[in-house]
């Protein structure tokens, strides 16, 4: 088999792919496995460092924008994991066009590609922030979307591209929508990173608003199992949530980080809070449960502390690409 993963230096995409290759999937041991990313700030050749002399990964450095190289790759392609995007919020916030670029155009341009080379399946990787915000309760997959930040807004347009390929051009998309994703080598940009960091050097942390916002939270590797049960078993056409079942405000989570690092509450400073900040996000995950048997299998208690654990000892990775911005989920 051969797979083409795009945003494969990322936080996700790198995960993803080192468990590829050190043949954690079953049945995908044989696996040629194609890296495609542009190394933005946010891709870093060093998340696939452990795996890169392994001779069935071929990294390329390149655009999903651009369609000679995407046309090139996706010649005997069997898979396509699209991970490839922009993913901080506050910088669509900032300002939205590469989010329009890479999330839209670039979604587009894999399609297309994909449905000329006649792939076996798309999976196409989104996110919770597509529904919005919900008081109460739990989305289903058929929950219309209502995006409010720019970035919610780009993948949402990549989802429903994604999914009018399948109806349009018989293209087997699947679709994946997940929550707040954690674990180890993300971006000292997001909330998790940027406050473990933070407290590692004695520095406060900023916490948006009143820290009533809240997310569910998933570890990396257990998002990533979750994906590669839809690449396998999947139905095309169809969206799936993954989830990892842990609710929680971020007051509550600053205040397990304060723990685990030995810090206090005057390690906190408010700050105003992001514009349009959604209150809460919810997915209800017994579809993937029930027909793939996924369930999320690392406790938020010890992923948080083996993440931060990893922060602590990994100080080469993270210190020359530290940011000092405020914090999101
Ligand atoms: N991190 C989360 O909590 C989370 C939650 C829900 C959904 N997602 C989705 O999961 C996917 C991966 O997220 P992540 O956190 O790993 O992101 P990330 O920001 O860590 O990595 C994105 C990767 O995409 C690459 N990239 C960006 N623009 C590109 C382009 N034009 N061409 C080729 N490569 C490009 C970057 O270089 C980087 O390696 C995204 O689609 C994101 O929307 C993430």
């Amino acid at each position: 088999m051969r797979i083409l993963v795009t945003g494969g230096a990322g936080f996700i995409g790198s995960h993803f792919v080192r468990g590829i290759l050190s043949g954690v999937y079953p049945y995908w041991e044989n696996t040629q496995t194609l890296v495609l990313d542009k190394l933005t700030y946010a891709g870093n050749l060093d998340n696939l460092a452990p795996v890169a002399n392994q001779r069935n990964l071929t990294f390329v450095q390149g655009d999903i924008c651009d369609p000679v190289i995407v046309d090139k790759l996706m010649r005997d392609v069997n898979l396509v994991v699209h991970f490839a995007a922009e993913t901080h919020v506050d910088r669509s916030i900032a300002d939205a066009s590469e989010f329009v670029r890479t999330n839209v155009q670039g979604t587009f341009t894999l399609l297309e590609a994909a449905a000329r080379a006649g792939v076996d399946r798309f999976v196409h990787v989104s996110t919770d922030e597509v529904y919005g915000s919900i008081e109460h309760g739990a989305w289903a997959e058929d929950q219309p979307l209502s995006p409010n930040s720019p970035y919610a807004a780009s993948k949402a347009s990549s989802d429903h591209l994604a999914l009018a390929f399948h109806r349009t051009h018989g293209l087997p998309v699947s679709v994946t929508r997940c929550s707040n994703n954690y674990g180890p080598y993300q971006h000292t940009e997001k909330l998790i990173p940027l406050f473990a960091t933070n407290l590692l050097d004695g520095l406060t942390v900023p916490l948006y608003g009143d820290g009533r916002n809240s997310r569910d939270w998933l570890h990396v590797d257990d998002h990533c199992r979750g994906i590669q049960l839809v690449a396998s078993k999947g139905r095309a056409g169809d969206i799936y949530h993954i989830g990892g079942g842990t609710e929680l405000t971020n007051a509550t989570l600053t205040g397990q980080l304060l723990d685990i690092c030995g810090a206090d509450a005057s390690a906190v400073r408010r700050v105003p809070d992001r514009k349009g900040h959604d209150l809460r996000y919810c997915l209800d995950i017994s579809k993937i449960s029930t027909e793939l048997g996924y369930f999320p299998r690392i406790s938020f208690s010890d992923g948080l502390a083996d993440t931060v654990e990893w922060y602590r000892t990994h100080r080469d990775w993270w210190e020359p690409r530290k940011v000092s911005t405020t914090a999101t989920t």
